[in-house]
């Protein structure tokens, strides 16, 4: 699919079909529609005052025009009550709107950004759309092999509109935008791809893929660089399977050599079955997705290569699957950590901890300004928040508030968990420093405990998208499956660092 951005009058554009929108119950028509509709003679009032279209938010309705009209197609979009419309429910919106345009077996449509949303930037609408209708379009078809092309897919997507100031404003805004998205998909794709296709050494060239891009560098250590390092900690998690463990680590300059970087740190577990401490066979199929934190801070990198952000940023991701071979660890085993720490594991199946230790470890070598992780860590952050949200911990009040405020901008929403104190008795050991569960109880919070054993004094953040990564349902401009949580998030929170 690609954007267009071109410099045209909207009620004059000839198109298989255009995009505009509507308020809940509003009178009269707002910003485009209501240019359209005066120029096609009142098509749109006419639907509207039948009472068949409301406006109610995602209702959409397709209106057919008379032949000499240049738009064959209205496809009347509601942003549901002026007063509540937002970024996201604008996401939401175009979403619905041009996944009706794909059903319709259309490659094109067109639309203007003049939505009726006075209150917004016009770069915001412009992010908040090609986001929508990019997002939202996305399917995961790399192995369907029949009943494949159901529809020829949307080709065009073309954003017009005549002021040449705001079509400056508009491009910066769309490629912008399109970056980003093209970067969650990429992301969506590799948490979408199961076990046998995304191993360890698949995540390698995916990142080769991410350093083919001049200014992104590649570093990774095998398993022989691993036990010079002293990585025991995830060593110990990689020994039951075959396929080799690799610790990758991305550089990207932006800004000046000597400004330390951002460490983005992502759980890479390609397949976690759960080790000795095997997991129930129900719904096992959905820990391919437990290396959604790694791809994530993949595609943010990748992402801030190509729009040149003014960052320094390292990613780093260690990357294992969890089987229970004969060579597996098991409960009661203690390694020692990269840091010199040493843990008592009482679940192989707590094994995302583990391998983060000694990355968060590794991070603290590159003194970084923060260190942020992204790990599919948890059920027990799914129980406590559900699929909607992210699970925010940290050491750093000010980061957490930065995190926070770049959460209300993208949509990825974060909601605290305390990591009081009281908490940080439930992981010591008897026998060595850590263990690595904490029990049932406040189970998200505990794996956090444990991590922040590995960042010292760093100002660090600890997001768990065990439920927002992989979803069981539909949401407006997710489809359900990998999501590519937290993508946005970074990328939006790397631009914003300097301010
Ligand atoms: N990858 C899982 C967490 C998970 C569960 C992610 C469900 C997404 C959906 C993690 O490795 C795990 O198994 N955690 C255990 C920890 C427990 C043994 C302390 C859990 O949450 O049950
Ligand atoms: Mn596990
Ligand atoms: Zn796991």
């Amino acid at each position: 699919m690609k954007i267009h951005v071109r410099k045209e009058s909207f009620s004059q554009f000839t198109a298989e079909a255009v995009v505009v929108t509507h308020f809940e119950d509003m009178e009269s028509l707002t910003g485009a529609a209501k240019q359209l509709d005066e120029e096609c003679g009142g098509a749109i009032r006419g639907v509207i005052e039948k009472g068949d279209f409301r406006g109610k938010l995602f209702q959409i309705s397709v209106l057919y025009t008379k032949d000499d009209f240049p738009a064959k197609r209205i496809i009347l979009t509601g942003l549901g009550k002026k007063e509540e419309c937002s970024l996201e429910k604008l996401r939401g919106a175009f979403a619905h709107a041009v996944r009706q345009v794909r059903a319709l077996n259309l490659e094109e449509c067109a639309t203007s950004l003049d939505v009726g949303m006075t209150d917004w930037p016009l770069d915001q609408i412009a992010q908040a759309v090609v986001e929508g209708v990019f997002l939202g379009l996305y399917r995961f078809t790399t192995f369907k092999t029949v009943e494949k092309d159901k529809d020829k897919g949307l080709k065009r997507f073309i954003i017009v509109d005549d002021r040449v100031d705001a079509l400056r404003t508009i491009k910066s805004s769309v490629n912008a935008a399109e970056i980003t998205a093209r970067a969650v998909c990429f992301v969506r794709d590799m948490v979408s791809m199961p076990g046998n296709e995304m191993t360890p050494t698949d995540m390698v060239n995916k990142a080769k893929e991410i350093a083919a891009g001049k200014n992104v560098k590649l570093k990774v250590i095998n398993v022989a660089g691993m036990k010079k390092l002293g990585m025991s900690a995830l060593l110990g998690v990689a020994k039951g399977s075959a396929e080799p463990a690799k610790f990758i680590i991305l550089e990207y300059h932006g800004a000046k050599m000597t400004d330390p970087p951002i460490a983005i740190v992502g759980k890479g577990l390609t397949f976690d079955s759960g080790g000795i401490s095997i997991k129930p066979a129900d719904k096992m199929d959905e820990m391919k997705s437990d290396m959604a934190g790694g791809a994530a801070v993949m595609g943010a990198i990748k992402a801030a290569s190509e729009l040149r952000l003014k960052v320094n940023v390292v990613a780093i991701i260690p990357a294992t699957e969890n089987l229970p071979g004969g060579r597996a660890y098991k409960p009661g085993d203690i390694l020692k950590s990269l840091s010199g720490q040493t843990i008592e594991v009482l679940s192989t199946d707590a094994e995302g901890r583990l391998i983060l230790a000694d990355a968060l470890t590794y991070a603290g070598r590159y003194a970084p300004a923060a260190i942020i992780d992204l790990a599919t860590l948890t059920g027990a952050c799914v129980i406590a928040l559900g699929e909607h949200v992210i699970g925010m911990m940290g050491n750093d009040n000010p980061l957490k508030q930065k995190i926070q405020r770049t959460a209300e901008a993208t949509g990825e929403r974060v909601w605290e968990l305390p990591l009081w104190e009281d908490y940080h008795e439930l992981v010591k050991s008897d026998v060595a420093d850590y263990k690595n569960t904490g029990g049932r109880p406040g189970g998200a919070i505990t794996a956090a405990v444990f991590l922040s054993k590995f960042v010292g004094n760093i100002p660090w953040v600890h997001l768990d998208i065990a439920g927002p990564a992989w979803l069981t349902k539909d949401r407006p401009y997710i489809p359900k499956g990998a999501s590519g949580a937290g993508v946005r998030l970074l990328v939006h929170f790397l631009k914003n660092w300097r301010q």
